[in-house]
């Protein structure tokens, strides 16, 4: 490192606790005075709340709301939390089970006629262990970078925050829906409000001048598709130098294809112009400088922009309006290590701009050392949020983009010999994918593995999944850099020496965030220098109704009025049932006038609501949305929650009540983070949840500053003080989560790879995960060697792997192929034999008659805990089966004698398996699903939420893919292959046919196309080659960005399989190098 590079870096630190408190404080939080100034210059004060119920006349003037009676529709009380966005087949359902379960135990107080305060009792939260690091005072607020051997970090203090048996107030909402509140309050109304109505028509007026601004031409997007017509054309007259031997036999094959693929992307195809050739020219010219460079010189990075050519910075202006790379992000893009291909960890806070180093190092990986490169993301809709923000430059910059969510992705990959892939995968999937490029002997094409919200290590089985991948990159390829990013680190040494990777930390955020707590009356800043912790900062201002004071305790309306409708908010619920309360009580009580902000807007996003439910939809969100206001939690189908996150980000929507899931890697910051309460569920929050609640505030680019207030309860005063001043919780391996089926999994791919297969082989290599570096402290009674020795043998005992002697009289170990089978299918080992025998017993008497046998068979077995059957309806749907549905069930062990008990409410206690019976209960779901393609009917006729029911069929599609590969180790299950790959089709996409085509493109879900079908957009080369003007005036309510986005993720899946065809041509076409001559 040179000594001027050094003098740039200056002091690393790790913790994102200490912020700079010197900027200009928030227009939105008056300066510290004993009484409230009605005077703020800023314009979110107008809608301030001045609640007095004398006013007869404002009483006259504006009229409430009120809910109407069907706002307790069963549809809207999920009670279940699976959010059901990831890949997990282990179902990591801790937390989210906590949450059903207090959800579960609330449910009879929300049926009460009475309003009560619902007491939330928690567990004990003292295993709260926060193990701190004594840092070093970090005077200037920089950066730096430590070395993982760098020792000087390591103190470690404890601090302990046992609290037994606290009970947490969560407040009166959480019953508001009921009918006896259903009386006149317009007496209870906001002053302020009266102020919005005047405003009105100012606000209406801007907006709508907004919104009509001129659209801007799209241009550039058409010539691609031409471009990647000629390069078809163009490979395939290459092949003929290639293979000219063969050419005459080929030639209708390869007029076949090319006929079909040039065919597909024909709808327009305009001429590729000069200028576009001549920038391509350009482009190209760019790359191989710098290339050369890059191969010239190790440490010096000369290229236009970071390497790569300056059309790249061109693109993230164009895309995503960034013009400058903060200085942070220089920075880090310069390290030495970067520079170096070294291993890396990167923290910074909440909304820093973590993702755009890590794009731009994926590009200088995929243009400048034309390898492929991996991204793996926590979520399947972050992965397709990410497909389609990155296809535009997937296609200006000549790289394929491959998604790896759900039941999608290929293993191995398709070998593309002309461009790089750029894979973008959640957790399971990317580990799917690693082991099948080990097996295939390509993983060292993937020059660089980044993974997002590294902290995931820490999480259950996913964290072990993804300790696992990392870990087998790390053995099995040398030349593979790996870089991890988080804004959520504690103990990240440990890190660091599991990925032998270098550290970069900074605390910069480009919106200052003011931390407040609300007290009673009075809100309280946040500043831990204070002894207290809590400086007082102002007195809220609100006067509330005797009602009103019953009904909104906590003044949430005081205090979301401060901020709606100009500003947004987020306010983060305990409980999902919470958020739709407080979204309803909150309606309850605004004026009118509200409704009139956006309106238009509003309605069509109801409509499309509507639309996407085929008719149905939810009363709260009925309610609530003309107002601005909207709940976001897993009980939402995914396409109401994407309708639902775009409208907020458009600010048609002004505020979100929602649960902690939204904190996690969704993109949807607010002026204003409102944390309801100091709970999740029934546990007091940890450090890196409040963390990541209260970083959404502050939009880069959009505020200029953004503030959270934690609603607390006298009671948690004290814990709350600890919670806004200790260090951020450790991130500890999960490879013995869950009775060590972690390590289980790993031990057992690590033999079927043939990375280790003997003992100490075994050993040395789980000597090198992020458990062995954590392992005193998490499993000090046991040393690695007796921990993975047992681990062996459960594996021999489950039949999963066996002993053999090796030729120096050793033991070598192999896999059985039920072994192969299990980890090949990524299937979860406690399920393992029970998939074999179901299978095994189906290939006696698979009935083919009708679906739902084969849906049996891939119903996912972790929902089933998640799920119990209502008996009644279970009978009725077993009557309504056909006799061969009939006998097909008794076969799998469902008799329709048992049912029949069941409705009658005899309790039974023998005979037949629970886990079969209500497995098949789910099929049962599915089955109606497949039939009645709508979620709404299926989930009413099921009596189960809608979230639900959508996320079953997710699991189920992941799950059928899993089989898929699970059947193809074991020949007898051949047969099984062809209907499960089939069967996967139909559970991912679970609508009519036609719509497939545009649901194959990442982001479009149901509601969108349909109404691209109906608008005349049928095939994928429509889409492709669709104008993004044409796209944004005909269908209701897309926006540019979202047109521009959509279609440019048409052309690159359209590139993608076309480029998948030639390479297959390609492959076919080669003349052997080994033909006998
Ligand atoms: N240099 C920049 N100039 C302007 N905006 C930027 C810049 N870098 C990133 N952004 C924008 O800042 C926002 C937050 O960035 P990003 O999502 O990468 O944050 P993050 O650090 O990953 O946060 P999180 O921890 O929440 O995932 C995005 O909208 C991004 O486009
Ligand atoms: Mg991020």
């Amino acid at each position: 490192m040179s000594s001027e590079f050094e003098s740039e870096l200056r002091v690393k630190r790790v913790s994102v606790r200490k912020r700079s408190r010197d900027g200009k404080s928030s227009c939105l939080t008056p300066v510290k005075k004993k009484t409230c100034s009605p005077s703020h210059s800023c314009e979110a004060a107008m809608y301030k709340v001045q609640l007095h119920h004398h006013d007869t006349e404002w009483r006259e003037k504006n009229e409430t709301t009120e809910l109407s009676p069907d706002m307790q529709d069963k549809e809207c009380h999920s009670d279940d939390d699976l959010f059901g966005d990831y890949d997990s087949l282990a179902n990591e359902s801790s937390f989210l089970a906590k949450l059903d379960d207090v959800e579960h135990n609330f449910a009879p107080a929300c049926s009460s006629p009475y309003l009560e305060t619902v007491k939330h009792g928690y567990a004990n939260n003292g295993n709260t262990v926060a193990e701190m690091r004594n840092l070093e005072a970090h005077s200037d607020g920089k950066h730096k970078v430590k070395c993982p051997d760098t020792e000087d970090f390591t103190v470690l203090k404890t601090v302990n925050c046992r609290d037994d048996t606290k009970s947490c107030h969560v407040g009166n909402a959480d019953s508001i829906l009921i009918s006896d509140l259903m009386d006149d309050f317009s007496d209870d109304l906001p002053s302020s409000q009266l102020m919005l109505q005047q405003e009105n028509k100012t606000v209406t007026k801007q907006t709508s001048s907004e919104q009509s601004g001129p659209l801007n031409p799209f241009r550039g997007e058409m010539s691609s598709v031409k471009e990647d017509e000629d390069l078809i054309r163009h490979s395939l007259n290459s092949v003929t130098h290639l293979a000219e031997p063969v050419l005459n036999r080929r030639r209708s094959l390869k007029d076949h294809l090319k006929s079909t693929m040039t065919g597909n992307a024909r709808a327009q195809s305009p001429q590729v112009s000069r200028a576009k050739q001549q920038k391509d020219a350009v482009v190209t010219k760019e790359i191989n400088l710098a290339v050369k460079t890059i191969e010239s010189t190790s440490d010096v990075d000369l290229g236009p922009f970071f390497g790569l050519p300056s059309k790249v910075k061109e693109l993230f202006q164009k895309h995503r309006g960034i013009k400058e790379l903060y200085e942070w992000q220089r920075t880090c893009l310069t390290l030495e290590s970067v520079q170096q291909r070294k291993n890396l960890i990167y923290s910074l806070p909440t909304s820093g701009g973590k993702t755009l180093v890590a794009e731009i190092l994926i590009l200088r990986e995929l243009l400048c050392r034309k390898k492929d490169a991996l991204f793996i993301l926590p979520y399947v809709a972050i992965v397709q949020e990410k497909v389609r923000g990155l296809a535009s430059f997937g296609l200006e910059l000549d790289f394929i983009i491959e998604e790896y969510a759900g039941s999608k992705g290929k293993y191995p990959p398709i070998k593309r010999r002309l461009k790089n892939s750029l894979f973008i995968a959640t957790i399971e999937k990317g580990h799917s994918l690693v082991n099948s490029l080990i097996e295939a002997n390509r993983l060292e094409n993937v020059g660089l593995i980044v993974v997002d919200e590294l902290h995931m290590l820490g999480e259950g089985s996913r964290g072990a999944i993804l300790e696992i991948t990392l870990a087998k990159v790390l053995f099995a390829s040398k030349t593979t850099q790996i870089i991890g990013m988080s804004a959520t680190l504690n103990n990240v040494g440990d890190l660091q020496k599991f990925l032998k990777a270098e550290n970069y930390s900074s605390d910069f955020r480009p919106v200052q965030l003011k931390e407040y707590v609300k007290l009673s009356d009075c809100i309280y800043e946040v500043d831990c220098k204070e002894e207290d912790c809590f400086k007082f900062s102002r007195p809220l201002s609100f006067k509330y109704s005797s009602n009103m004071k019953k009904m909104d305790p906590d003044h949430l309306i005081a205090l979301v009025t401060e901020v709606i409708p100009m500003h947004s908010c987020l306010m983060f619920c305990p409980t999902k049932k919470n958020c739709e309360n407080v979204a309803g009580m909150i309606c309850k009580y605004l004026n009118k006038c509200f409704i009139q902000h956006r309106e238009k807007e509003k309605t069509d996003l109801l409509d499309e609501i509507r639309s996407a439910g085929n008719g149905s939809i939810c009363s709260v969100l009925k309610q609530t949305i003309p107002f601005g206001i909207a709940y976001h939690h897993s009980g939402l189908t995914n396409d109401e929650r994407k309708l639902i996150e775009e409208a907020y980000s458009a600010g048609v929507l002004c505020l979100l009540t929602c649960t902690s899931t939204l904190a996690a890697g969704v993109n949807l910051p607010a002026r204003r983070v409102i944390l309801r309460s100091p709970y999740v569920a029934t546990e007091f929050l940890k450090r890196n949840q409040y963390k990541q609640m209260v970083g959404r505030a502050g939009r880069a680019g959009i505020d200029t500053s953004g503030e959270s207030i934690l609603i607390l309860q006298e009671k948690d005063k004290l814990l709350a003080k600890a919670l806004v001043s200790r260090p951020l919780e450790n991130c500890y391996s999960n490879l013995m989560h869950d009775n060590r089926k972690g390590l289980q999994n790993l031990i057992l791919s690590l033999i079927g790879l043939n990375i280790s297969r003997t003992p100490a082989d075994i050993h040395e290599f789980v000597s090198c995960t992020l458990f062995s570096v954590q392992q005193e402290h998490l499993s000090s009674e046991k040393n690695l060697w007796d921990i993975t020795m047992e681990t062996v043998s459960f594996l021999t005992e489950k039949g999963l792997i066996m002993s053999t002697a090796g030729s120096h009289g050793d033991t070598v170990l192999e896999v059985t192929k039920l072994g192969r089978a299990t980890y090949k299918g990524s299937i979860d080992l406690s399920y393992c034999d029970v998939l074999y025998s179901d299978l095994k017993r189906g290939l006696g008497g698979l009935v083919l008659d009708s679906i739902l046998h084969l849906i049996y068979l891939v119903t996912p077995y972790d929902m089933v805990a998640h799920c119990k059957p209502d008996w009644m309806i279970y009978f009725r749907q077993f009557t309504q089966l056909t006799a061969v549905e009939q006998n097909m069930a008794s076969m799998v062990g469902v008799p329709e004698s048992y049912i029949a008990k069941k409705a009658s409410g005899q309790s039974l206690k023998k005979g037949v398996d629970s886990l079969t019976v209500n497995r098949f209960y789910l099929a049962f779901v599915l089955f109606a699903l497949l039939k009645e393609t709508n979620v709404w009917v299926v989930a009413d006729k099921f009596n189960l939420a809608r979230g639900f029911v959508q996320s079953l069929l997710g699991s189920s599609s992941a799950f059928c893919s899993c089989v898929v590969h699970f059947t193809e180790e074991l020949e007898e299950f051949w047969a099984y292959r062809a209907l499960f790959i089939e069967l996967t089709k139909r559970l991912t996409y679970c609508v009519k046919a036609e719509l497939i085509p545009l649901m194959e493109v990442a982001g479009i879900l149901e509601a969108r196309a349909k109404q691209l079908y109906c608008a005349g957009y049928k095939t994928l080369a429509h889409l492709a080659n669709a104008d993004p003007n044409v796209l944004t005036k005909t269908i209701q309510n897309m926006s540019k960005r979202q047109a521009n986005q959509m279609v440019a993720s048409a052309k690159m899946l359209l590139t993608e399989k076309a480029e998948a065809l030639q390479e297959e041509v390609d492959e076919l076409l080669t003349f052997p190098s080994d033909l006998p001559s």
